[in-house]
């Protein structure tokens, strides 16, 4: 008798042999051999139970994801939906969100309501649960700053729990959930803490020269909202009609000495001092110099527009993107001397 997790896969209500290319932006091909959407967080437990300690592969928006084969574990995907403000007593908002939610509609919702703190967070793809996966960051405003706490379902232990945000391990793109927590804990939601009086960050890039151009003389978190949607659509492929994760890689770290070298040799380079005394360089302006952007490798290239990401044109396999990623970055590391590092999970 076969005792293995797949076995109670389709007695736990998992789906045989699903489709994962429309669950996720890149849209490459990949097949789960055992799905479920996950709908009711109390079902977690029983989930546990059945498939045992080695946790399934957990799927939110699939905007952060590019399968280079097919899943062996069994894929969760995260459907837990629910939202509920509620004030406090310092006049902030607490937002509860499910995991599943959208998370471009949470931002609008919460600056529909006059609640600062999502507004430069605008139109990214992806699900509430990936946020502080990821720690989603965008025109100079990361999402740690305004998450309170994280419910999570611990596989492990086999228990919910709230972490606080000083848990989580937040960092550029980072956190536990990437790093030492990796695959032991499932997001159940989030806790936000928004202000009506939240000051808005109009200094990153083009935002105020935006707000200019549509005319705005007083902004306010709708029409921050507005120019950040307005600047992405300019540079950024809306993964509906070109397959794509956002920024394939991260923005490397450098030491100042490094940075300072490169700088009499590229006048023009970047460069973004960190409170550590490290130095961020822009990877898109690394990648152009190598004349990669724009550039096609098969059924797959690098954005005429943002050179940090990396298109499907249609009918690419997820190897052939990884290659693609691969060589870019050797490139850049001929070039310049400068390690770039992957910021999509690659699977
Ligand atoms: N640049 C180039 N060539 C390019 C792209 C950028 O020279 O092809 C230069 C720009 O001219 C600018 C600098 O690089 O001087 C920074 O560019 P940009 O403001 O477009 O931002 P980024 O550093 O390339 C980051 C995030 C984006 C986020 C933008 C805006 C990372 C890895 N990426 O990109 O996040 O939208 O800032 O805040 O940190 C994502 O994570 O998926 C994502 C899209």
């Amino acid at each position: 008798m076969d005792f293995s997790p797949m076995h109670n896969a389709a007695e736990l209500g998992f789906l045989p042999d699903v489709d994962l290319a429309p669950r996720t932006t890149f849209g490459v091909p990949a097949r789960a051999r055992w799905f479920l959407g996950l709908s009711d967080r109390q079902a977690l437990v029983g989930l546990r139970r059945g498939l045992g300690e080695d946790p399934p592969l957990i799927l939110g928006g699939g905007s952060n994801i590019l399968f280079t084969q097919d899943p062996e574990r069994p894929v969760l995907g995260i459907e837990l939906t629910g939202l509920e403000p509620r004030e406090r007593p310092d006049g902030r908002i607490e937002v509860w969100a499910g995991a599943g939610e959208n998370w471009h509609a949470l931002t609008q919702y919460t600056v529909d309501k006059g609640w600062g703190g999502l507004e430069n967070l605008s139109l990214i793809p992806g699900k509430v649960g990936a946020a502080p996966m990821q720690n989603i960051g965008a025109y100079g405003v990361e999402v740690k700053d305004t998450i309170a706490a994280v419910e999570v379902f611990d596989w492990k232990a086999v228990r919910f729990e709230t972490l606080s945000a000083s848990e989580c391990g937040f960092g550029y793109r980072e956190s536990i959930f990437k790093r030492a927590a990796k695959d032991r804990y499932v997001i159940v939601g989030v806790r936000f803490v928004l202000d009506p009086k939240a000051p808005l960050h109009l200094d990153y890039g083009s935002i105020r020269e935006e707000l200019e151009h549509q005319g705005v003389a007083e902004p306010d978190y709708r029409s921050v909202s507005k120019a950040v949607i307005a600047i992405r659509q300019s540079k950024l492929p809306d993964p509906a009609v070109l397959g794509n994760a956002g920024s394939f890689f991260k923005n490397p770290s450098v030491d100042a000495a490094l940075a300072e070298r490169l700088s009499l040799e590229f006048p023009t380079l970047p460069r973004y001092p960190q409170p550590d005394g490290r130095v961020k360089l822009a990877a898109g302006w690394l990648i152009e110099q190598t004349g990669w952007k724009g550039r096609r490798m098969g059924a797959c290239g690098v954005h005429d527009r943002q050179a940090l990401v990396l298109v499907n044109y249609g009918g690419a396999q997820g190897a052939e993107i990884l290659k693609l990623a691969r060589t870019v970055q050797a490139e850049v590391e001929r070039r310049f001397g400068v390690a770039l590092e992957t910021e999509v999970n690659i699977l």
